[in-house]
């Protein structure tokens, strides 16, 4: 057989030798212009941990010539990439977020589609696009499409979800956990929307088919300069991925996903993300809730109204400072 001249064949079983301060500052500068991620000086052991196996996959020994190879190897680069991000996940996720929808957001979306725009007869379809940003193995997206088809039945309710790992996608669409899982899910939904798996399947979970037919998965790097035509949301859901960019990816993005934010569109993000310099375009509504900030001056708008509680005791969320968990 005849072997790739990168490949040093007797690599596969020997050591990788020690990533020094060189190597991390050159997969620094590459992971931040791939994916946006920052990785700071405390995550060279993480960096390492991750990528030793794909080294040993590569069958290179030391992280300078791994480095040399994605460099030219797209393929691999993707690979690179599924190894670096954090995935971790949790059905309904941000409980706050949850309530806010039901008792803010459903409510006004119901109204919008009801009061005719302009003069003309009310929309006859109405109906929900959501965009799940970094939906990782997909237990945001189902969590939002119980939520959406449990309120609006008979709505034509559509969610994206995205992700940068080609890995973590293949997971969220077959849809599969273990039934410990289970405990996350509110026990209606559960039962209406989750089968439980038996036999060879016992122990498993899997999301059922009315949930499944309306999430469409793709990949989609939020660090690329444009994103493709992807129309305008009602929603888009970016929780905790903005936390490992640093400040000039995390503003970039948001400015990215505020272009495909409808009008009355509502943005979310995680409990620990803050948009400290955005008060020109965004004004928050609610827990960790976006929405434009000309939304909120407009006349007449029909966008979500601002709690009077949140309006209260938050004098912006864009003056928070980020809390840890
Ligand atoms: C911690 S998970 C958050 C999942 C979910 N949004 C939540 O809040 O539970 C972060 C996800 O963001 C994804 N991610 C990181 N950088 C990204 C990028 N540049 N473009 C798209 N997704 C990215 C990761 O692959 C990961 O699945």
């Amino acid at each position: 057989m005849k072997l790739r001249s990168n490949i040093d064949p007797s690599a596969t079983t020997a050591e990788v030798r020690p990533l020094n301060e060189d190597e991390f500052r050159l997969f620094q500068r590459l992971i931040h212009q791939e994916a946006g991620i920052f990785l700071g000086p405390s995550k060279k052991e993480l960096l390492v941990a991750r990528l030793r196996r794909r080294l040993r996959a590569r069958g290179v020994r030391s992280f300078l010539a791994y480095h040399r190879l994605v460099k030219h190897d797209s393929a691999e680069r993707v690979k690179m990439l599924d190894c670096i991000s954090t995935n971790e996940t949790h059905f309904f996720r941000e409980p706050r977020q949850f309530e806010f929808l039901e008792q803010h957001v459903f409510p006004a979306a119901r109204a919008a589609a009801s009061r005719p725009p302009l003069g003309l007869p009310a929309r006859r379809r109405p109906g929900l696009r959501v965009w799940s940003a970094g939906c990782s193995s997909g237990e945001e997206p189902y969590s939002l499409a119980m939520t959406l088809l449990d309120n609006f039945a008979n709505w034509p309710i559509e969610i994206l979800a995205t992700d940068l790992s080609t890995q973590i996608l293949a997971k969220a669409q077959a849809a599969v956990w273990p039934i410990e899982r289970a405990t996350e899910i509110p026990t209606a939904y559960r039962k209406r929307f989750m089968l439980r798996g038996t036999r060879r399947q016992a122990g498993k979970m899997k999301a059922g088919p009315e949930i499944r037919s309306v999430v469409r998965f793709e990949r989609l790097n939020l660090n690329n300069d444009t994103y493709p035509s992807l129309g305008l949301f009602d929603l888009i859901f970016c929780r905790n991925v903005l936390i490992y960019f640093n400040a000039e990816s995390r503003e970039q993005v948001i400015r990215r996903l505020l272009n495909h934010l409808g009008p009355d569109g509502i943005l979310f993000l995680g409990h620990a993300e803050s948009l400290s310099g955005l008060t020109t375009l965004v004004r928050s509504v609610g827990p960790n809730t976006y929405t434009h900030a000309a939304n909120l001056e407009k006349p007449g708008s029909r966008s979500v109204p601002v709690p009077r509680s949140h309006a209260r005791t938050t004098p912006g969320i864009l003056d928070e400072v980020s809390v840890t968990r």
